[in-house]
Formats: C-alpha cells, sequence, structure tokens
C-alpha cells in the first residue's frame, strides 16, 4: 500500500479541535493584526515548546494560544485554514469541536465566535467540496452552571449545531457531573459526544454511556481495561474517535507500536482514526493514519475499516453514509 492510497482514501474526521488546528504561522498573523502580545519570537520557537507530559501540559499551552482568537473573521480563518489542509488529506466530511467558553470568558461574544466557524464552515463547502458538522464542547473542569449558560447562549443556533461534547481536564471530572445540561441537549434533539477513557477511568465511560447517553465515545483507549464495557461498546457499535498523535504527545501511549488501535478493530469496536488537535500533535488525519498504518503494519483491509468507520459513526443520515460507503468501495476496487 503506497501512501497515495491512504491519502486519498475518503475518510471523515471526527475529533477535531478547532482551536487544536491553529497553526504557529496563522497564530502570529492574527497576533499582528488584533495587537496582541505572544511570548515567542518565531514559529521555530512555539513549536519548540509543544512537548507535552500528560494532557493538562497541553490544555495550558491550548488555551493561551486561544486568547489570541478575538474577532469573528479570526474564527472564520482558522476554520477554513483547517479544511483547505484536509481537502488535501481525503477528508469528504468534518464534524468540528469548538470550546466556546474558552472564548466568553474572555468577552469575546458567543456569536463573533460561532458566526466566525459557520460561515468558514458553509465556504469550505464550496471551496473543498468538504461538508461538515459542529459540536459545541463544554468545559469539565468548568461547572454545570457555566456549561449551561453556554447552552443558552447556543438556543439560537440549535438548528445549526449538531451536538454537544465535553472536553478539558478529564481526571476529578466525571462525565456524571454534566447529567442535566446532556439531558436538556438531548431533549433538544442534539447528538451527544464525550471525551472519556483518555486519562480517565473506564467508569468515566460508563458514565458517558449510562449517565450522559451518548453516541460517541472521544477517546475511549482505557476503555480496553474492562471486558464488560469492551462487550458494550462492540455489542452496540458505539463509535471510538482515537487520535494516535495526540496519544503518543500526551504520553496517553508509551509508544506507536504499543497503540490498541489494531487490537480494538480485533476486538470488534467501531475505532476511527483522528487528529484532535494537529496544530499541536505534530499531524493532520493522514498523518495519523500514517503513523499508526507504519507502527502497526494494518493490513489494506484494516486501513479500509478505519475509513469506514468514520462514515459509520458520523452524524450524515443514512442515506449521505451509504453515498460515502459506495464511493469508499469504488476506490478500494480501483
Ligand atoms: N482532551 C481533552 N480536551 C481537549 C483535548 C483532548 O485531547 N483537546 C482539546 N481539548
Ligand atoms: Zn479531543
Amino acid at each position: 500500500m503506497d501512501d497515495s492510497f491512504i491519502r486519498k482514501l475518503p475518510k471523515a474526521e471526527l475529533h477535531l479541535h478547532l482551536e487544536g488546528s491553529f497553526e504557529p504561522e496563522l497564530m502570529f498573523a492574527v497576533a499582528r493584526r488584533n495587537k496582541v502580545d505572544i511570548p515567542f519570537k518565531s514559529v521555530k520557537e512555539v513549536r519548540a515548546a509543544y512537548r507535552f507530559s500528560n494532557l493538562q501540559d497541553f490544555l495550558d499551552i491550548y488555551y493561551r494560544s486561544a486568547n489570541v482568537l478575538r474577532t469573528e473573521e479570526d474564527f472564520f480563518d482558522l476554520t477554513l485554514a483547517y479544511l483547505k489542509r484536509v481537502a488535501a488529506d481525503g477528508v469528504v466530511h468534518a464534524e468540528v469541536f469548538f470550546d466556546p467558553q474558552t472564548h466568553t470568558a474572555r468577552g469575546i461574544p458567543f456569536n463573533v465566535v460561532t458566526d466566525g466557524i459557520l460561515k468558514a464552515l458553509a465556504a469550505g463547502e464550496t471551496q473543498f467540496g468538504i461538508t461538515s458538522k459542529l459540536i459545541l464542547c463544554f468545559l469539565r473542569h468548568l461547572d454545570e452552571a457555566d456549561a449551561f449558560v453556554a447552552f443558552k447562549q447556543a438556543e439560537p443556533y440549535f438548528d445549526r449545531l449538531t451536538g454537544v461534547g465535553l472536553d478539558s481536564s478529564e481526571v476529578g471530572h466525571p462525565p456524571s457531573n454534566f447529567a442535566r445540561v446532556f439531558a436538556a441537549a438531548r431533549a433538544e434533539g442534539l447528538k451527544l459526544v464525550a471525551h472519556a477513557g483518555e486519562e480517565g477511568p473506564p467508569e468515566y465511560v460508563w458514565e458517558a454511556l449510562d449517565v450522559l447517553h451518548v453516541d460517541r465515545i472521544d477517546h475511549g483507549n482505557r476503555a480496553l481495561e474492562d471486558p464488560k464495557l469492551v462487550q458494550r461498546l462492540a455489542a452496540e457499535q458505539i463509535a471510538l474517535t482515537v487520535c494516535p498523535l495526540s496519544n503518543l504527545k500526551l504520553c496517553v501511549v508509551k509508544d506507536m507500536k504499543a497503540h490498541p488501535l489494531r487490537r480494538m478493530l480485533e476486538l470488534g469496536l467501531r475505532a476511527t482514526v483522528n487528529s484532535d488537535d494537529p496544530a499541536f500533535f505534530g499531524g493532520y488525519v493522514y498523518d495519523n493514519f500514517s503513523a499508526v498504518h507504519e507502527a502497526l503494519e494494518l493490513t489494506v483491509s484494516e486501513t479500509l475499516a478505519l475509513a469506514r468507520n468514520s462514515i459509520l459513526g458520523s452524524f450524515l443520515s443514512g442515506r449521505e453514509k451509504a453515498r460515502h460507503l459506495d464511493a469508499l468501495n469504488a476506490f478500494a476496487a480501483n
């Protein structure tokens, strides 16, 4: 299998934080036009600072870099740059996260953030043919009352939002803390996802399923520690949005050769490959496929299964999924 097979393979990305796609080059340009100081002199210096020993290490830098984003144009440019970049990676559909509380806490109005993103998602479909869905993530290091404020601010956008998620510092902030706001989102017909089992224990994955009633689990690595949980995830074909390079950079795995992705497929789990925060973790979705392909020596059929899972695990309609799966089968046959 050559590299162009992986690059051209039609795929969906289901775990991408827009703020995590903020490349240093764009960060400098936006900082300059907004007259915001950043504590780095060069792109090289920024990249050198991206060494993390755990999730919190990364989050500290990630929230600091988001502070540069101020205007609707900034959020537009951020989002369109991501779509332009992954158009070259065979991404046909993207379901992207944003963290409005990170911005509203700094005095940036909710609509400035959301309008910029939504306009870019529309432009990305026109310019690159990539369809997309937007998922609002609640920050779990803040309390549920704060999540409810964001949820209320989102109300005028419910028809343009696909779902809600849960991200930020996992350990010590179990999904059950957000039971009521997730129930309210569910009552509005929004889809539900949550980061669980990245650093947190299998119990957090159980809570995401049984208390929040999520449709997908983001990461889910530590679910493998609990055979009953694996059975449940496999039986219900709950998609896991796995992020190999993120796992490596945040020391969730010691070595890519030790990554559990193949084991997940062997256990019958609907695992997918995603980039999480590509500007910080050293690669976009192609680089993630490529890294696991090389380290785990994945076969063509395993690689195709990962792309198929990305379509099946998406929030596209049954008809749209069928259309993408047909295209994937046609690609595989060539
Ligand atoms: N985990 C939790 N929160 C996040 C992440 C992540 O990998 N990326 C951005 N916010
Ligand atoms: Zn994430």
